[in-house]
């Protein structure tokens, strides 16, 4: 982020007076105060400490080895949330993340956040999820390099070096309202009101101590086989996408999950996580031949398959060339560009429309893109490898752009970040 940037992304975000204010914080009688929540919740018996319910339907678990929302198999929608945090000492941000486990443990769960006895206060949980089940819900925390940097915090020794503001790259049109953020919570569901609940109750649940920096709604149209396997869901541009991807527990110890001694300590069993809210402009793709879309790419558009080759799953030869010596898969093509490099990434997006470019009758419309990996290196590395040649940037603007590292798992006992703060 340049200083100037800088500057107006710390203007925006609210002191914790002013957002007191504007929750309505300390008005007599119904409003709830800074710690207010916290503390009804634990009146209303929201327990320190919860576990899985293995009887839910739908159900993501809460606690392993690796956050949920990661690896878990792709919902169809998210709910991405971007936040600053408005606490003034570390021992306040623990705090947080220690009332927050419980509450994340019993959204997964498929329940509400806490019971509302006393009416006369606002009800525990704001209560959209009433009457479906756990719609796989998953919910991942994450934070950025700006919380690092905050000196109140106290935690700037443990900033792993990996964890700075993305570089930026040629063609990157960034808004300032959809860059960077001290936390990330990603909360992803089979359900959309489900993905939302749960970012909601979380954010009222620290009143005062968080507030919400951006925030974008995604989804995924996951087609089912007739034997009833799911298929990779397609991008706006109707393409297959999350087709390469490392699939396999050793492919994402290679690509995804930091092991011992590849990051702070604190990091590992955790990924970090960028996202990019690339704007994608429907009408001159919608404009554009079959053929010229496919070399956009350097895959079918039917059946997902490599260019030259059948399946989707085939393997890309990017050195495949035809009898008059031109590569087949086309050397401005997505797919050829990102093969350049080793590097690789655990891609997990997801589509949004957002209505309207004010009268232009243009779509607002895109990929929510988020992709997982053990060093932002390596998202870095395609990144540029795409560059100015990607012919896919004749259709495309980067318009936000975040990088947060997830904590690992949580084990059961414990808290979201407990590695962090007991580092
Ligand atoms: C709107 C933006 C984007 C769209 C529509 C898009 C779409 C696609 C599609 C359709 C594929 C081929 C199928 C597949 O393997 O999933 C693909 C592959 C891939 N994309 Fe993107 N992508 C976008 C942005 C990005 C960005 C920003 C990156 C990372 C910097 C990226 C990295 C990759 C990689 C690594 C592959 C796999 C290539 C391979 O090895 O076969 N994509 N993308």
């Amino acid at each position: 982020m340049t200083e100037s940037n800088k500057e107006g992304f710390l203007e925006k975000k609210l002191s914790r007076r002013r957002m007191l204010k504007l929750t309505g914080a300390g008005a007599a009688g119904v409003a709830i105060g800074a710690s207010g929540l916290g503390g009804v919740l634990k009146t209303f018996g929201v327990p320190n400490w919860l576990d899985d319910n293995p009887n839910v339907d739908n159900k993501v678990n809460f606690y392993g080895k690796h956050q949920a929302g990661i690896a878990t198999e792709v919902q169809s929608h998210v709910y991405f949330a971007s936040l600053s945090v408005l606490v003034d000492s570390k021992a306040e941000l623990q705090q947080l993340f220690k009332d927050w486990t419980p509450i994340a443990v019993n959204l997964m769960n498929g329940q509400q956040i806490g019971e509302t006895k006393n009416g006369y206060v606002p009800p525990v949980d704001t209560g959209e999820a009433i009457g479906v089940d756990a719609k796989n819900l998953s919910i991942t925390f994450g934070v950025g390099p700006s919380l690092f940097e905050n000196k109140k915090l106290g935690l700037s020794s443990l900033k792993p070096k990996e964890l700075k503001d993305l570089p930026h790259f040629p063609k990157d049109q960034l808004d300032e309202e959809y860059t960077g953020g001290d936390l990330c919570i990603q909360a992803c569901a089979d359900d959309p009101q489900v993905a939302f609940h749960a970012v909601r109750n979380l954010v009222r649940s620290a009143i005062g101590k968080v507030s919400v920096n951006w925030t974008q709604a995604g989804f995924n149209s996951i087609p089912v086989n007739k034997e009833g396997k799911r298929e990779t869901p397609r991008n706006l541009f109707a393409f297959k996408d999350g087709t390469e991807n490392p699939h396999s527990d050793k492919d994402r110890n290679d690509v995804v999950w930091v092991q011992k001694g590849e990051s702070k300590p604190w990091m590992t069993d955790g990924t970090y996580l960028v996202v990019r809210k690339i704007q994608m402009h429907l009408e001159t793709w919608d404009r554009t031949s079959l053929k010229e879309q496919e070399a956009t790419f350097g895959r079918y558009r039917h059946s997902g398959a490599p260019l030259g080759k059948k399946n989707e799953f085939d393997a890309v030869d990017a050195d495949r060339k035809d009898e008059n010596g031109n590569y087949i898969i086309p050397e401005t093509s997505h797919v050829f560009l990102s093969k350049q490099v080793k590097s690789r990434i655990m891609r997990r997006a997801f589509s949004y429309t957002s209505g309207t470019v004010g009268h232009t009758g243009a779509y607002d419309a895109g990929l929510l893109f988020i992709s997982f990996q053990k060093n932002p290196q390596q998202f870095i590395d395609i990144q540029n490898a795409l560059g100015r040649l990607d012919k896919m940037n004749e259709y495309i603007t980067h318009r936000g752009s975040a990088l947060f590292a997830c904590f690992p798992g949580v084990k059961k006992g414990s808290y979201i970040g407990e590695t962090l703060f007991n580092a």
